[in-house]
């Protein structure tokens, strides 16, 4: 996974869990990379992200998901400081959800050819829910849940995101039923 993803979740840590929190998660965690010394350009394995959010499960008493689910607000967040172009040509939820896939991992792919992104497919049927496909070989649907979230208050709106379908559970892709309130 790419370093500013590390990045954000050392401040997210900070952020959350208090400014002593990331050593003592770093302590007890085994990772890749001395004292975590992440790079804005670097690539790190994956397990270094799962060890350190077992660390912080552990030192916060918070299920897993949990702590994946606020990432993921905190992460949507940090995006739309840092790439604001991104969220200003959307104009509400559905339609940057619909770019993220389309656009928005399509540029990350192409700034870093080895990142490796999830598929977020939304489905905007005329009677129900709009739905939101997420797959990934990380299974990271807690996070997805989060930026869907994320998502729902940058653009000033409130509603719900329901997971009605789980990789967790053998599907072959998560499905999040999204409601906006009007
Ligand atoms: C401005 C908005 C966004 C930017 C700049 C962005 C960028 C990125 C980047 C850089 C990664 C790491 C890829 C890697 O290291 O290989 C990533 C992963 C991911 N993105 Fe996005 N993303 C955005 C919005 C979203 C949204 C709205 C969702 C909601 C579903 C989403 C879902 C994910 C998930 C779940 C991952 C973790 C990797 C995985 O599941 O395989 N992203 N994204």
């Amino acid at each position: 996974m790419l370093g500013p993803i590390f990045q954000n979740f050392e401040a997210f840590v900070t952020d959350s869990l208090g400014e002593d929190a990331w050593e003592e998660v770093i302590l007890r965690s085994e990772l890749s990379e001395p004292d975590a010394a992440y790079s804005s350009l670097g690539m790190y394995p994956d397990s270094d992200l799962s060890a350190l959010l077992n660390a912080s499960v552990e030192i916060s008493g918070l299920e897993a998901s949990v702590l994946l689910e606020r990432f993921g607000i905190f992460l949507l967040m940090r995006f739309s400081e840092r790439f604001p172009a991104y969220f200003e040509s959307s104009d509400g939820v559905i339609s940057f959800l619909t770019s993220v896939d389309r656009h928005i991992h399509v540029q990350v792919r192409k700034l870093y050819p080895e990142a490796v992104t999830p598929s977020v497919l939304v489905q905007h049927p005329p009677d129900g829910p709009v739905i939101i496909a997420y797959s990934s070989e990380r299974k990271l649907c807690a996070l997805a849940r989060g930026m869907i979230k994320g998502a729902i208050d940058y653009y000033n709106r409130s509603g719900s995101v329901e997971e009605v379908q789980c990789m967790h559970n053998g599907a072959d892709q998560c499905l999040f039923e999204l409601r906006l309130d009007s």
